[in-house]
């Protein structure tokens, strides 16, 4: 399963990439206007500093907003990867996108039906939004497995791409599933990596052998 750490903070992307578990980034237009300043200089350097996929997304709600916004986003990097809303517009959009072989990551993707959708005109991604679904009382992952099945049973080539991440249980559900990406928070990254017992267990090993060198 590929990480994409789901922020527009360059700060955090260097981290993370120096863990060596930066496989790509996903934005929005929340986390990119919480980094201030600029947004285009923001996305150019965000295509700068990852190896991987980032996704840059558009604001416009028409088709023809989004194919213009998707080609100048496109710009920005050969690793761009253009975030459409999954809404009738967006579809529309998709379809020509996926013909000009502009990555797509359909964004916003609440239901296993809206997946296949987005799924049978070619998106490169589908994001379906755990966290916010779990807030409600339903299940996010559930659909997730809903949405694996679906695409083995076709060889659709979409990748699901686990979004809306709250605690490490997603990963691991996610992981469990077969999901191809999930995107986290920096949070999260860093409840993956602690333990209690690994911090209490060295921290005995090093008495140990403090008090065995005396
Ligand atoms: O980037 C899309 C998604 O991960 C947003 O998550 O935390 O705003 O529900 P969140």
């Amino acid at each position: 399963m590929q990480f994409f750490l789901d922020t527009a903070n360059l700060d955090e992307m260097r981290e993370v990439k120096e863990l060596g578990l930066l496989d790509g980034v996903t934005t929005n237009p929340t986390l990119m206007s919480r980094e201030g300043g600029d947004w285009r200089e923001q996305a150019a350097l965000i295509c700068e500093l990852v190896d991987g996929p980032v996704s840059l997304e558009v604001i416009g709600t028409t088709r023809e907003e989004m194919i213009k916004e998707a080609k100048d986003l496109a710009s920005f990097g050969d690793n761009v990867v253009v975030k459409i809303p999954m809404i009738a517009e967006g579809l529309k959009a998709l379809k020509e996108l996926h013909e000009r072989e502009i990555k797509t990551n359909v964004t916003l993707v609440f239901s296993p039906g809206q997946a296949l959708l987005a799924a049978k005109l070619g998106a490169t991604y589908v994001s379906p939004f755990v966290g916010r679904l779990d807030a409600l009382t339903h299940n996010g992952i559930e659909g997730v497995d809903q949405m694996r099945t679906m695409f083995d049973n076709y060889d659709y080539k979409t990748k699901i791409l686990v979004a809306s991440v709250r605690h490490p249980m997603h990963v691991l559900d996610s992981a469990l599933i077969g999901a191809d990406v999930i995107t986290l928070p920096y949070s999260t990254i860093t409840q993956l990596m602690k333990h209690p017992l690994t911090d209490n267990g060295l921290a005995a090993f090093l008495a140990d052998w403090e008090a065995f060198q005396k």
